[in-house]
């Protein structure tokens, strides 16, 4: 055996490991070299059509990552007797779904199989937020799709009529600052303004 075929195995065995643990901004560095890229062209598309469409993609990502985590859970539709977090009361404000539809859709034709959803959900937000002149931020990636969304579940959205200790309460129970309240509050309450 040669170096570069015991190196390719070692890497082949340590991908193998580590695939359900590591995010990492490499992820698709060797399985999908353009990802990064289709998707910021998916969004920069729809946002010049339409300009509400960086504050539903950074609303999308809250919602979707204030349940179950970022697991693309805001994208299953209801299905049988499950209703889906997409159907429950807070959804009126979600939209630009087809954003993330045709970025999976251009993902697909490069690399099948390959991108996650919840990683296009994240990508897109960080460009919809980047390409309207706010911050940007990377994004480890290699986060895997949930199964699961329940409409009840969005209950656990901070509410409308929330005061401000119960939103303190609300966004300290996931880890998220004062600081992220008031940031968050600025760019995902667009719709309602
Ligand atoms: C929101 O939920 C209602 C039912 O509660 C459904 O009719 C509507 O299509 C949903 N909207 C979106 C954008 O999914
Ligand atoms: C916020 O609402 C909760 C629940 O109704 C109440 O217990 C609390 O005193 C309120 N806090 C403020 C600062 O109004």
């Amino acid at each position: 055996m040669n170096v570069n075929f015991l190196n390719l195995l070692l890497t082949v065995i340590l991908a193998f490991f580590f695939d359900t643990e590591a995010l990492s901004p490499h992820y698709y560095d060797h399985t999908c070299p353009k990802a990064d890229q289709i998707v910021t062209n998916a969004v920069k598309k729809a946002m010049a059509n339409d300009k509400t469409v960086p504050a539903a993609l950074s609303r999308m990502h809250f919602h979707d990552c204030f349940i179950r985590g970022c697991d693309a859970s805001v994208l299953l539709d209801s299905k049988g007797k499950n209703k889906a977090e997409k159907d429950g009361p807070p959804n009126i404000s979600l939209h630009a779904f087809y954003v993330i539809d045709n970025a999976k859709k251009a993902l697909e034709e490069q690399c099948p199989g390959v991108v996650s959803c919840a990683d296009i959900v994240s990508l897109a937000a960080r460009y919809a937020v980047a390409l309207s002149g706010g911050p940007t931020w990377e994004v480890p990636k290699g986060r895997k799709d949930g199964k699961v969304s329940k409409a009840i579940e969005t209950r656990q959205l901070p509410a409308p009529t929330f005061n401000i200790s119960q939103l303190r309460q609300s966004f300290g129970q996931r880890g998220l600052s004062m600081h992220d309240l008031v940031v968050l509050s600025g760019i995902t309450d667009f719709p309602y303004t």
